[in-house]
């Protein structure tokens, strides 16, 4: 069983979660409009990714004989600089959606809740790819330039589409 105060943590990261896609969503858009399709496939895939994260903390609430309660979503921002903006903002969120999940687990190790602490020590290991990710596209851009974007673009176009993971499942 989850405590109120642990319940109430994890809803809130499933609200992260799916604002998370909704900026990746917003970011396929707006790299879309600057003919990146790529980039915009690229960032679909992501936003796919975070609804899947979503999902697991989703189902692992309601497991743990807690209620998954929606909130509200907030608006993400629909313009950026350039692509490479896209990707340092991209980079810098996942250090965020890190620390959120860092201070989760402090929250577990708080409670001596082990159910918890082992189902969120899959998403610190994934924070640790989502980082990586999302640098090491920024660092391609920055080496790339102007005239290396397109072929940037080709590269992120090939990234496969996330498949859902299994209830339970890693
Ligand atoms: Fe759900 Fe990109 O972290």
């Amino acid at each position: 069983m989850l405590s109120e105060k642990m319940e109430a943590a994890l809803n809130k990261q499933v609200n992260w979660e799916m604002y998370s896609a909704y900026l990746y969503l917003s970011m396929s858009s707006y790299l879309e409009s600057k003919g990146l399709a790529g980039g915009a496939h690229y960032m679909k895939a992501q936003a796919q990714e975070e609804m899947i994260h979503a999902m697991k903390i989703f189902d692992f609430v309601n497991e743990r004989g807690g209620r998954a309660v929606l909130e509200a979503i907030e608006a993400p921002p629909s313009d950026w600089d350039s692509p490479l903006a896209v990707f340092e903002h991209a980079y810098e969120h996942e250090q965020h959606v890190t620390k959120l999940i860092n201070g989760l687990m402090d929250l577990a190790l708080e409670e001596r809740d082990h159910a918890t602490q082992i189902f969120l020590q899959w998403f610190v290991s994934e924070q640790v790819e989502e980082e990586a990710s999302a640098s090491g596209v920024v660092e391609q851009l920055k080496l790339a330039g102007d005239k290396g974007l397109f072929l940037v673009d080709k590269e992120l176009g090939q990234r496969p589409m996330p498949i859902p993971i299994p209830k339970g499942g890693e």
